[in-house]
């Protein structure tokens, strides 16, 4: 009876220790792996680019005040088109995290990507860059200028 019950609890300290043993190398091993992908995403994304891009847009000045009813507008639209693959954090989706976006890129490039993603990823650095490390291909949206300079302005407040 009491041989029973001691081998009972030798068994299950060998199971706790067995299941610690595991569950620090899993974990440990996890972190690393994940932060070393982010690490090379976030360089590239951080990085700021100077181009504006190819497509129809060639200038665009933009003032200083965010215009809060297009940014209504852009928000709808980037709710029913971008979020599938896009998050507006730093976080990566299908496509990059859209935070701060607009700080890391001028608004020329961002409309360009919105208007002619294919053709950016062919000819624009950046662009180009992005697809190598991403693996899809951003497709056309169809949106129209206006609708996409209306998602620009909403960009601008994330
Ligand atoms: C099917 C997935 C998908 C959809 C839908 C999509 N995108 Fe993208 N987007 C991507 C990917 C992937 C990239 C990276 C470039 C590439 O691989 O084509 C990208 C890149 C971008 C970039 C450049 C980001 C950076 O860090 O420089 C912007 C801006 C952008 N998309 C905006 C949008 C907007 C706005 C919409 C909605 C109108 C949209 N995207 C819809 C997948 C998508």
């Amino acid at each position: 009876m009491c041989k029973f019950s001691l081998n009972l609890i030798i068994v299950q300290v060998f199971g706790v220790l067995v299941s610690a043993v595991f569950f620090t190398s899993c974990g440990g091993d996890s972190d690393k792996k994940s932060s070393t992908k982010n690490d090379s995403v976030d360089r590239i994304e951080n990085k700021y680019y100077d181009g504006k891009g190819v497509g129809p847009i060639s200038d665009l000045a933009l003032n200083p005040d965010i215009d809060n009813k297009l940014v209504e507008e852009g928000k709808v639209i980037f709710n029913a088109k971008c979020t599938s693959c896009h998050k507006l954090s730093n976080e990566k989706g299908i496509g990059p995290g859209l935070a701060e976006v607009t700080t890391r890129r001028r608004p020329e490039w961002v409309m360009n990507m919105i208007l002619n993603p294919m053709e950016m990823t062919q000819k624009d650095s950046m662009a180009k860059e992005l697809l190598s490390i991403y693996y899809s291909q951003m497709l056309d949206n169809n949106l129209t200028i206006e609708e996409a300079r209306s998602v620009l302005e909403f960009l601008r407040r994330h």
